[in-house]
This record gives C-alpha cells, sequence and structure tokens, in this order.
C-alpha cells in the first residue's frame, strides 16, 4: 500500500525524521487559512504540493511556491483538480517553504532479487534516480543492509559517506538514515524513499518529500486500515478496501455480488444482456467475495453492495466450490439476520443462484428460511434476468 507524501512525512515525524511542518487542505480557503496560520508564526512563504501518489509533481506543476496566503489560495486553486499522470488532484500539502542549499537522495527498499535489504544514498537528488544511476552510475551508491543488524550510526555513516553527501550533510544525513531504518522496520515498509533530502542553508538535514509503501501481509500488526480511510475516490469502494473486499462502483442499478474474477465478469455480461429489454438496465456495480465466503465476508458485502443508493436489486451469483454452497446460505441467512439487527434497510429484492457444490443444501437453507427479500433461480441466465426485470421496476 503507498501512501501519500503527508502520510510519509507524518510516519517520519513519528520516527524523529526532520520534516517540514505542514498541513492537509482539499479547498482553497483551507490552503490560504493554513498559509496564514504559518504566517502569523512568522513563516509567509509556503509550498503547496498536490497529493497524489505519483512522482514527478514538481515537473507536472504539482508543487508551487506561494509568497503569502494569497497567493497561496491561487496556487491551490490551479493544483486542486489537476490532472497528474492520471492522478487527480483532490487535496494539497501546505507547508512551510524550506531554504535549501543541497537536494540529495536517500532510499530503503526490500530488495527482492538479493533476499535482503537495500539502501540507495547519492548527493545528487531532486531528480529521478533511475536518470543518475543511468548518466552518473558513480554518483549511485547502493548498500546492501544486514536485516538483523540495520543501520546503527557506523552503518549509517558509512552509507553516507559512500554516496558522497558533503561534511556537512554527513551528520545530520546519518541521523536521517537510522530513524529511517527504524521506521522502515517498525512499520513494515518495503519502500521508504527521501527525494530530496536536503541541506538548509542553516545546515539542517530535512526529508523534502516522502513516498512510502508498506507490505499489506503486515497488515495483522499495523494499522493500515485508519491509513486506508484517508484515500480518496469512492467512499463505498474505500469501506470496501478497508474491509478487504474487491468492490467496484458502475453505473447500472442492479447490485452484483459473485465469488470468483471469472464468474463475475460473466455476471455483469448476462445482466447487462437481459437488461437490453428492460430499457438498458445495467450492473450498479460488483463484489467479489472470493473463495471463502463466510457469513462475515457476505455481511460486509452485502452491506456495501446495499449501501449504493443505485441498486434497485441485487443478484448473488455464486458457484460452490471449496466453500460449498450450504456454507454460503447460511452465510446469506446470517448477514441478512446482522444487517436487519443493525437497523440496515435489507428490503431491496435479492436474487440468488447456487450452483455447484452443495447446491441442493444451500437452496434447502434459504428456501427453509424464506426471507421475504430472497427468491432463488436455478440458472444464471434465469436469475439475471429476474434481477434486471426487478431493477427496472
Ligand atoms: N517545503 C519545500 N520547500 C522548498 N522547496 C520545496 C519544498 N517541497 C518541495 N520543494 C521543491 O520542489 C521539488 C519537488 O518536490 P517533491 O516533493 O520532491 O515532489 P516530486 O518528487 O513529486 O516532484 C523539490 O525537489 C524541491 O526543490
Ligand atoms: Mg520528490
Amino acid at each position: 500500500m503507498d501512501l501519500f507524501e503527508y502520510q510519509a512525512k507524518e510516519l517520519f515525524a513519528e520516527y524523529g525524521v526532520p520534516v517540514p511542518q505542514g498541513k492537509v487542505a482539499s479547498t482553497a480557503a483551507e490552503a490560504r487559512a493554513i498559509a496564514e496560520e504559518f504566517a502569523a508564526a512568522g513563516k509567509s512563504r509556503v509550498v503547496v504540493k498536490a497529493q497524489v501518489k505519483t512522482g514527478g509533481r514538481g515537473k507536472a506543476g504539482g508543487v508551487k511556491v506561494a509568497d503569502d496566503a494569497e497567493d497561496a489560495q491561487a496556487k491551490a486553486e490551479q493544483i486542486l483538480g489537476m490532472d497528474i499522470k492520471g492522478h487527480t488532484v483532490h487535496r494539497v500539502l501546505i507547508e512551510e517553504a524550506s531554504e535549501i542549499e543541497e537536494e540529495y537522495y536517500f532510499s530503503f527498499l526490500l530488495d527482492r532479487a538479493n533476499r535482503t535489504f537495500l539502501s540507495i544514498c547519492s548527493a545528487e537528488g531532486g531528480v529521478e534516480i533511475e536518470e543518475v544511476a543511468e548518466t552518473n552510475p558513480d554518483a549511485v551508491a547502493q548498500i546492501s543492509i544486514d536485516a538483523l543488524q540495520g543501520a546503527p550510526a557506523d552503518v549509517a555513516a558509512k552509507i553516507v559517506e559512500s554516496g558522497k553527501l558533503p561534511a556537512a550533510a554527513a551528520e545530520g544525513a546519518a541521523e536521517v538514515v537510522t530513524k529511517l531504518w527504524d521506521a522502515f522496520v517498525g512499520k513494515d515498509a518495503t519502500l521508504a524513499e527521501v527525494n530530496p533530502l536536503i541541506l538548509t542553508k542553516d545546515g539542517r538535514v530535512v526529508a523534502l518529500d516522502g513516498k512510502v509503501t508498506l507490505d499489506e501481509n503486515a497488515g495483522f500488526r499495523q494499522d493500515l486500515d485508519s491509513l486506508a480511510a484517508s484515500e480518496e475516490g469512492d467512499p463505498l469502494e474505500v469501506a470496501a478496501k478497508a474491509k478487504g473486499l474487491n468492490y467496484v462502483k458502475l453505473e447500472g442499478q442492479v447490485g452484483i455480488i459473485g465469488n470468483g474474477a471469472g464468474l463475475v465478469m460473466s455476471t455483469l455480461d448476462v445482466v447487462a444482456y437481459a437488461g437490453e429489454k428492460h430499457g438498458g438496465v445495467a450492473p450498479a456495480n460488483f463484489l467479489d467475495i472470493g473463495g471463502g465466503a463466510s457469513a462475515e465476508v457476505m455481511a460486509n458485502g452485502l452491506e456495501i453492495i446495499l449501501g449504493d443508493a443505485d441498486v434497485k436489486s441485487v443478484f448473488v451469483n455464486v458457484f460452490g466450490g471449496i466453500t460449498a454452497c450450504d456454507a454460503v446460505a447460511n452465510g446469506i441467512v446470517q448477514a441478512l439476520e446482522m444487517l436487519e439487527e443493525r437497523g440496515d434497510d435489507v428490503s431491496k429484492p435479492l436474487v440468488v443462484r447456487l450452483d455447484g457444490n452443495n447446491a441442493e443444501l444451500g437452496r434447502e437453507i434459504l428456501s427453509k428460511r424464506a426471507h421475504p427479500a430472497v427468491r432463488q433461480v436455478d440458472t444464471m441466465d434465469g436469475a439475471a434476468a429476474q434481477a434486471a426485470e426487478l431493477a427496472a421496476k
């Protein structure tokens, strides 16, 4: 999972890596208010920085210096809504402007090929490191890190020396390296890149940019949800992502839940086809509950699909495999109960088609429960036709 620059800097600060002071704004007026706060503290020059998960923002015009609060508002107006390499800018970071003496490059990353970690350090920062590595490979030091030893002071000093950082920055940079390693390990990162790492005119070493990738496999011991929660985009997509579900919002009226990408894709096709008869009824979204459709996964899935105001009917299309249809049916029953208990509206019609492993048993469970919202259809085409018809009503 990639972090925004402002999140990366919050993480750096947590581990004592010096970063400029800054705050995030989502409107130009907010940007102005933040800049006014900085001005009141004697820092009227600020930098307005697009928060998108891609590099090269500076080149694309997404990083601009503002002389005062009014200028910050104007720059924020220019940057908000901008498209940078396919990413729309929804927020900007307003940051105190640093007095830059020099720009360097530093990163830690997981080196899969060599089954270890790597540090990359260069006195030539602020530009793309791949470019430097190509045109001037001697300027880029690559030093592997012993995972158990990490980057204590002596190792950090060697890295900084190999990167040919000047004496004035050596001590400060080495401190950053050690602290950044602690952050890298502490947060289970696979990448922590600082480009540029700067030496300020008054001799401090500061992380001016931050690019961090966290290992999603470490989600069990890291709070990735709160970081993902500030993700931009459709709120239901964000909620689904936080629950580990693959949900995609579309334009139509039929909510779709299926197990397995292939089945879900063909379900979209049959619903769109069936919908032609009803004036172009189409899928409103889709959600792949994957292999293990437990009651909880089903409840989370239904909650998200039913939470979409565009959904008029839901098509649950499951082919029982390792997770048999009876388990899925129990999941649906429990999910409806869970949602009803919580006071959620579960009156939208649910067309369920169960096939494959233990299909008979699954159908029996649903028939016995006889939930008013649920109707069963044995074939995929038949179920799609009914879901489309119900959505058209
Ligand atoms: N707080 C700041 N103060 C002064 N200059 C900055 C500041 N933040 C960024 N810059 C300048 O803008 C350049 C690009 O910013 P950066 O955060 O590295 O974005 P990107 O790498 O996406 O282009 C930096 O190399 C630096 O020269
Ligand atoms: Mg940068």
